[in-house]
C-alpha cells in the first residue's frame, strides 16, 4: 500500500474531458443474445443501457475527444504536455502504447507516454503516478487518461459479463497550482485474488485454451469491492486527518448500483453527495472515475473548495483512492460527457437475430 507523501507543491486538475461511443445498447437488446432480462439486470446491478464502440473505433479514438477537451479546459495544447499516462486493460495495441499513439494525435511530440494496467483502478493510479512526477518537478504538465473498450474482450455469450460493461474514456490534466489541490492517495493490489477477474491468454503465460475473454468471478468480486471502498476511502480520509462527514462528493467506480449503496451506507456518506452514472454508462473500467467526474462538473456539483473523494477498486485485484479539493479554475466550464445516443446492432449479435438497428 502506498501513499503517503508530502509535498509543498500544490498540484491539481486544470482540465477535465470525457468522451462515450454514440452507440447505445439497452438491456433488452442484450437480452436477446443471452438469456437475461431488463428486470434482473436493473435490479441486480442498476445498470440500464450502455455505451459500444463502432468496429472502427479502438481506444485512442475515444479517448482522443476527452483529451482535447481537458487540454481546452485547462487552455493549454498537446505541445504543452510533457507526461501523458493511458490507464487502460484494452490498448490499441500491445505495442505501441496508446499513450504514445495519443501523444503523436494531440501534437505532443517530446512527452513521455507510456500505458498503465491496473484494471479498472488504473486512473486512480494514474492519478498518482502524474501527482508524485508533477509534485516532483519531473513534468510539469501532465495528461492522465482512463479509458477502455471493453467489448472487445467480452464473451458475448456469458451473462454473467457481458451485462456489466461499456465502452468510454475521461481525461484530466495535471499541473501545478497556487491552491491546493489533491491531498492524499491510498493505493493497493491483492494479486492472491487476480484469478477473480481476468484475461487468460492475453500475455506470455500459456493456457490449454484461451480465448481471449474476460473471465469474472462476480460474487467474489462483489465482496472485495464491497469490502476495498470501503476501507480505501476511511485510509485516504485517515491519512489526511479529516473524516467522512467533510466529504462533499463521492465519485465511486461505477461497477454496480448495489456495490456503490453499499459503500455509500457503510461509510455514512449522505445519497446526494454520491455520483452515480452506472445506469446509463454500465462499468467503463478505467474510463468508469473521470466519466464521472466530468458529469459531475457538468452538473455543477464541483464547486471551488468541494472535498472530492474518489475510490476505484477492479482487476489485480487493485483499489485506489484520492482526496482532493476541487480549485476555483475548474469550477465553472463545464464538459460534455455524453454523446448522442444511437441504437444499433451490439457485437456478438447476429445479422437479423433481434437487436435494434
Ligand atoms: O470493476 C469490477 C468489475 N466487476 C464487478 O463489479 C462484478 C461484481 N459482482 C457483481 O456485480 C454481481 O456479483 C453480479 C451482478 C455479477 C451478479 O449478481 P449477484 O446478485 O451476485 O448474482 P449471482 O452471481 O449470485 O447469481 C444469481 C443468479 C444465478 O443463477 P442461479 O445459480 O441462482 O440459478 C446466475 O446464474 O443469477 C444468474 N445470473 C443471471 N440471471 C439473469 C447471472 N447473471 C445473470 C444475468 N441475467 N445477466
Amino acid at each position: 500500500m502506498i501513499g503517503s507523501g508530502r509535498s509543498d507543491v500544490h498540484v491539481t486538475i486544470t482540465g477535465l474531458g470525457a468522451h462515450v461511443p454514440e452507440r447505445v445498447i439497452t438491456n433488452d437488446e442484450l437480452a436477446q443474445l443471452v438469456d437475461t432480462s431488463d428486470e434482473w439486470i436493473v435490479e441486480r446491478t442498476g445498470i440500464r443501457e450502455r455505451r459500444i464502440a463502432a468496429e472502427t473505433e479502438a481506444l485512442s479514438d475515444i479517448s482522443l475527444p476527452a483529451a482535447q477537451q481537458a487540454l481546452e479546459q485547462a487552455g493549454s495544447d498537446g505541445k504543452d504536455i510533457d507526461l501523458l499516462i493511458v490507464a487502460t486493460v484494452t490498448p490499441d495495441m500491445m505495442f505501441p502504447s496508446t499513450a504514445a499513439i495519443l501523444a503523436d494525435r494531440l501534437g505532443a511530440a517530446d512527452a513521455a507516454a507510456y500505458d498503465l494496467s491496473a484494471g479498472c483502478t488504473g486512473f486512480m493510479y494514474g492519478l498518482a503516478q502524474a501527482y508524485g512526477m508533477v509534485a516532483a518537478g519531473l513534468a510539469r504538465r501532465a495528461l492522465v487518461v482512463g479509458g477502455d473498450v471493453l467489448s472487445r474482450i467480452l464473451d458475448w455469450t456469458d451473462r454473467s459479463t457481458v451485462v456489466l460493461f461499456g465502452d468510454g474514456a475521461g481525461a484530466v490534466v495535471i499541473e501545478p497550482s497556487d491552491e491546493a489541490g489533491f491531498l492524499a492517495f491510498e493505493l493497493g493490489a491483492d494479486g492472491a485474488g487476480g484469478e477473480h477477474l481476468w484475461l487468460p491468454g492475453s500475455g506470455s503465460r500459456r493456457f490449454e485454451e484461451p480465448d481471449g475473454l474476460v473471465k469474472m468471478n462476480g460474487r467474489e468480486v462483489f465482496k472485495f469491492a464491497t469490502r476495498v471502498l470501503v476501507q480505501s476511502a476511511e485510509a485516504v480520509l485517515d491519512r489526511y486527518g479529516t473524516n467522512v462527514g467533510d466529504v462533499d462528493v463521492y465519485v465511486p467506480h461505477q461497477a454496480n448500483v448495489r456495490i456503490i449503496d453499499h459503500a455509500t451506507k457503510k461509510l455514512g456518506i449522505p445519497s446526494d453527495r454520491v455520483v452515480i452514472n452506472v445506469d446509463r454508462y454500465g462499468n467503463t473500467s478505467s474510463g468508469s472515475i473521470p466519466l464521472a467526474l466530468a458529469e459531475a462538473q457538468a452538473d455543477g456539483r464541483l464547486r471551488a473548495g468541494s472535498l472530492v473523494l474518489m475510490t476505484g477498486m477492479g482487476a489485480g485485484l487493485t483499489w485506489g483512492s484520492a482526496l482532493m479539493r476541487w480549485t476555483q479554475r475548474l469550477e465553472a466550464s463545464p464538459a460534455k460527457p455524453a454523446t448522442p445516443g444511437q441504437k444499433t446492432r451490439p457485437p456478438g449479435a447476429a445479422a437479423g437475430a433481434g437487436a435494434a438497428a
